[in-house]
């Protein structure tokens, strides 16, 4: 996994619960990269999972909520600067459609080690759009605070409902509809 991610979220971890719970989450997970992480350094998955989990349990957040919470963050915060892929795209459905076409195909081309998940899209009519996502990062809920993050950007606003197609969440359809 990319360190921008890990920056992303101890930027977020900061800002909500304050620096002393950055610091209790390094000491008390088993981090191989010892909670130093750069933007362009590849770290393992399994140092965010141990994050999250304590995170969690620290805090009695649940984990989705803190992982859809950090998807809008990482949305807003990291992901805007690549305009170019917003100005592409005229909305939320056609942003969406192009992630995995277009978009991770361009940061897996300057990140050839980045961990990325598949999408498949089908445009049900004008105002629906489902998205299936697969990973074995198990990672929706982060991806639907980027959904909402777009929708955000696009000022529109959408309903997103989702439902796992394989019950331990690695592949998970999204049905998100224009109100
Ligand atoms: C400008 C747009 C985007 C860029 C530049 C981008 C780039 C990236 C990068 C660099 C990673 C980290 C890969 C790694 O850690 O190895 C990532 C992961 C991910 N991206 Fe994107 N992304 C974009 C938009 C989106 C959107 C809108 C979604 C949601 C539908 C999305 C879903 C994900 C998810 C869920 C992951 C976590 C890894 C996984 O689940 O397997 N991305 N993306």
């Amino acid at each position: 996994m990319k360190g921008i991610v890990f920056v992303g979220f101890f930027e977020l971890v900061e800002k909500e619960f304050g620096y002393e719970m950055v610091d209790k989450l390094i000491a008390s997970c088993n981090l191989e990269s010892k909670g130093i992480y750069t933007s362009v350094g590849t770290y393992s998955h399994n140092e965010m999972v141990q994050l999250v989990t304590k995170l969690s349990e620290f805090s009695g957040v649940e984990v989705p909520v803190l992982l859809k919470t950090y998807g809008q963050y990482f949305g807003k915060a990291h992901l805007r600067k690549y305009n170019m892929f917003y100005e592409q795209a005229s909305d939320t459905f056609s942003f969406l459609e192009s992630i995995h076409n277009h978009i991770h195909v361009e940061v897996k081309k300057l990140y050839p080690e980045a961990e990325l998940p598949h999408f498949d899209s089908n445009r049900v009519s004008d105002s629906i759009l489902e998205l299936v996502y697969t990973s074995a990062r198990k990672m929706s809920a982060f991806a639907k605070g980027l959904i909402e993050d777009t929708a955000l950007y696009y000022g529109e606003e959408v309903e997103i409902s989702q439902k796992n197609i394989e019950a331990d969440g690695s592949k998970v359809l999204f049905t998100i509809t224009k109100l």
